[in-house]
């Protein structure tokens, strides 16, 4: 469900017409539909009733100031991978007892921030970490409160790069080093362990992953009650899937949600979810514009004016985003490559897509982009990163400005660079 429209032949965010946004603010841009991304929240958190819970929105999706702003006023924590995000998270209005830190890679910088700021928990990754923190916390005179991230050794059935439940990859530790890890925990007078956490991937498709998953975090949970730790939360990560096509059958977070309640049942806890992408993906577009045509021997290209390091989904996991032109075209249909201008022939948004014929200035949007769209954008070939605006029914807010030329080269310096150095190279 999301607030892009069609009427009269014109793709509208809400009540604004996406081509009014691309003249003002100029291409690519990302526009983001508010009454999409606060539905989601609602719907998200409706899904959970009366059973007590947090939705800690997974601030790596998107992290703009304005949308975990959004987040905040909506009630929603967040769930943090970087000191970055928790500073942004903090800076949006996020209260601090509603975030939680996972990563496999936390530094102690990181840790130490975490702890000063009083986050909800930090999610340790391994035995190793959870010495570095109880070191930190004990020069602080801090006692950390701690989840241990378990690897369910689950095959969420999604893109490899991005199921992170495999006993293979790098995330969590197995149910035997959990219980090793717990009771580090309850030895150490500086670690206070209070929750559960997993996170199985992201575009889980179905919900059955997540009943298995949950099985055994719940065996878990009651195995260490009987050792006489007691948590407070499971959080069952993210993952959740967002629409790709118009008329995809995914779970709804209703479907999510009612298939573990019954696992929770009679249990003294707190439900944490950290969904980034069912949030946040259909709330964004990307509006590009394009450049020119191109016919080779085997193919009609459309060279459009955003490139991979705008959005590089479909470059990296050959995700398939639904491209649709701005003003529907009647008449004459091509099947065309959808390209950007960047040197590698991985720079494509779609591969053999039927649209109507394309000529230089006309607009298209890929959907579902408000999800590590430009969460993930680089300066890739010196490209500025482009601007974002929000719509809330007709009100337009720039989120984010594009940036300039001198926005690439600041912070770089060439003073110390001179012919002498370099003669002395020679
Ligand atoms: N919690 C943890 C610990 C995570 O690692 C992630 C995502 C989430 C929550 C949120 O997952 P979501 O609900 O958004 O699926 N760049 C990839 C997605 C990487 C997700 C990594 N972890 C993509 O564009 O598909």
């Amino acid at each position: 469900m999301d607030h892009f429209h069609y009427k009269n032949g014109e793709l509208y965010c809400e009540d604004v017409k996406v081509a009014d946004l691309a003249a003002k603010y100029s291409t690519p841009l990302y526009i983001y539909s508010l009454k999409t991304l606060v539905r989601h929240l609602h719907v998200t958190s409706q899904a959970f009733g009366d059973m007590p819970h947090i939705i800690c929105y997974a601030a790596k999706a998107n992290p703009n100031l304005a949308l975990l702003k959004v987040a905040a006023l909506c009630g929603a924590g967040c769930d943090v991978v970087s000191e970055g995000e928790l500073s942004a998270a903090l800076q949006a209005g996020i209260p601090h007892n509603k975030i939680v830190f996972s990563g496999v890679g936390k530094t102690a910088d990181e840790i130490e921030r975490a702890i000063r700021a009083k986050i909800l928990f930090l999610s340790a990754e391994s035995l190793a970490e959870l010495e570095m923190i109880a070191k930190i916390g004990g020069r602080l005179k801090s006692k950390v409160p701690i989840s241990i991230r378990v690897n369910p050794a689950i095959d969420p059935g999604t893109h490899p790069y991005i199921a992170t439940g495999l006993k293979e990859t790098k995330f969590g530790v197995n149910e035997k080093s959990a219980k090793a890890a717990y009771r580090y925990c309850q030895n150490n007078k500086w670690l206070e362990p209070i929750g559960i956490s997993m996170h199985i991937g992201s575009q889980v498709e179905s919900v059955r992953p997540y009943i298995d998953a949950v099985k055994k975090m719940v065996n878990l949970y009651k195995y260490l009650w009987k050792q006489s730790i007691h948590l407070k939360y499971i959080d069952i990560g993210g993952g959740w899937a967002a629409h790709f096509k118009r008329k995809n059958r995914l779970p709804h977070p209703d479907d999510y949600v009612s298939a573990v309640k019954d696992l929770f049942a009679g249990l003294p806890i707190r439900v944490i979810a950290e969904p980034g992408r069912s949030l946040v993906g259909n709330a964004g577009i990307l509006v590009m514009r394009v450049i020119r045509t191109k016919k080779s021997d085997r193919k009609e290209f459309c060279i459009v004016d955003a490139g991979m390091n705008d959005f590089i989904r479909p470059a990296l996991y050959g995700a398939r985003h639904r491209i649709e032109s701005v003003r529907e075209i009647t008449g004459r249909t091509i099947v065309y490559d959808v390209v950007g201008p960047v040197c590698e022939n991985g720079d494509f948004f779609a591969k053999k897509i039927r649209l109507p014929k394309m000529n230089e200035g006309d607009l298209l949007c890929l959907f579902t982009a408000g999800a590590y769209g430009s969460a993930m954008s680089s300066n890739y070939n010196s490209r500025p990163r482009c601007a974002e605006v929000a719509v809330a029914g007709d009100k337009v807010i720039l989120i984010k400005e594009r940036e300039t030329f001198k926005d690439l080269t600041s912070g770089q310096f060439v003073s110390g660079v001179d012919d002498k150095l370099i003669r002395s190279l020679l």
